[in-house]
């Protein structure tokens, strides 16, 4: 039997990880978000002082991440990070490491390995496009840049960080332009893919929008 994948790809601060994990857990399937396998790799890179553009020594590393997901939460080397790899600095050290083939490439089968019964629900920038070509669902999920600056603002003054919102849209546009102009596995819009754009959406409406196109493709 094949296994069910919906795939979530979209820009950064565009939501698409919440909404997955929501999606995720309405249909009992597993969710992998693919950008903290970057994330881990760049704190672990950090930690083993290795620079973030070697190409082959971070490859190498990808190979033996030792990563885990349990209880929700993420761990290197038996140490919960969950926390650790959300930071700023890790996020743009990730979108580096992952701008490079050999790492993309040495993390592909550990990502398809998350593809088990009764299904994945997964989210990222390459998903639908390399990682899961064949996923019986493809959301491009995207909002515009002032609206996930905004949102992600209001994460951060939440959590009680400090925040500064012309940086942090800032940020947000520079990060859209790497992934999106990196030479592999760049962050477009796949043919085959749905478009849902979130701008103007609740978090309940984007999730009964994939909820219908899954769906609908069965
Ligand atoms: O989604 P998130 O912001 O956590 O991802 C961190 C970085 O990892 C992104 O900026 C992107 O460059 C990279 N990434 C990727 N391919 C994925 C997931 C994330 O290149 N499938």
């Amino acid at each position: 039997m094949s296994v069910p994948v919906i795939t979530i790809d979209g820009p950064s601060a565009s939501g698409k990880g919440t909404v997955a994990a929501i999606v995720a857990q309405r249909l009992g399937f597993h969710y992998l978000d693919s950008g903290s396998l970057y994330r881990l790799l760049a704190l672990h890179a950090r930690k083993l002082d290795v620079a973030w553009d070697a190409e082959l020594p971070l490859a190498a590393l990808a190979t033996t991440l030792p990563a885990a997901f349990e209880q929700g939460r993420v761990w290197l080397d038996g140490n919960d990070v969950s926390e650790d790899i959300r930071a700023e600095e890790i996020g743009i050290g990730a979108s580096k490491v992952a701008a490079l083939p050999a790492v993309r490439a040495a993390l592909l089968q550990r990502q398809r390995d998350f593809a088990v019964l009764p299904g994945l629900v997964t989210d990222g920038r390459d998903m639908g496009s390399v990682v899961f070509p064949q996923a019986a669902t493809k959301i491009f999920l995207t909002a515009s840049a002032d609206e996930r600056a905004a949102r992600r603002h209001k994460q951060l003054i939440g959590k009680g960080e400090s925040a500064n919102l012309p940086r942090i849209l800032q940020d947000i546009i520079d990060r859209d332009t790497r992934d999106a102009a990196r030479a592999v596995a760049p962050l477009r819009q796949e043919p085959d893919a749905f478009l849902l754009d979130t701008t103007e959406l609740t978090i309940d409406q984007a999730v009964e929008t994939v909820l219908r196109c899954f769906g609908q493709s069965q």
